[in-house]
């Protein structure tokens, strides 16, 4: 069975929306196996979003990534890598689609970033580099 790494990120923590969001992966039947609430640092957050850096975005995104507490989930169950990206909804809040967490929870706060409430991992390459990432001995 398949594993993802879920991220709520700041602003979802903030809005108090961790619970929530939780929820609805759990609601959805997929398992949480691993759980904590943390501060990211500028050299996890740069392992973490390797394939960005230089790109425009990557600086606001550190920036934003760093501005308050994340909670760091993985979840498990068959296709959960495909299936929490469906839940999360596109990127962009503001045309995510309503239902998803990002089209009923996000919208475009006019910043240099998009703030977009979680993260999933887009492969079983990528998921288990992120497990690693997040939850190395610890
Ligand atoms: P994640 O689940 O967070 O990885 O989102 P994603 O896979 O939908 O997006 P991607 O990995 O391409 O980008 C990572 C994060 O960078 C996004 O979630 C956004 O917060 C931010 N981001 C990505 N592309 C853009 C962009 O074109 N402009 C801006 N401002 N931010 C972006
Ligand atoms: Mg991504």
């Amino acid at each position: 069975t398949e594993r993802t790494l879920v991220l709520i990120k700041p602003d979802g923590v903030a809005r108090n929306l961790t619970g929530t969001i939780l929820g609805r992966i759990e609601t959805k039947g997929y398992t949480l196996v691993d759980l904590k609430l943390m501060s990211a640092t500028r050299e996890l957050l740069e392992e973490h979003y390797a394939e960005h850096v230089g790109k425009p975005f990557y600086e606001p995104l550190v920036e934003f990534m760093l501005s308050g507490p994340i909670v760091a989930a993985v979840f498990e169950g068959q296709r959960v890598i495909e299936g929490f990206r469906s839940l999360a909804g596109s990127t962009e809040p503001t045309a995510a689609a309503p239902g998803t967490i990002r089209g009923d929870f996000g919208r475009d706060w006019g910043l240099k970033v998009q703030q977009n409430l979680v993260h999933g991992s887009d492969s079983a390459e990528s998921a288990a580099r992120e497990i690693g990432i997040w939850f190395s001995a610890s």
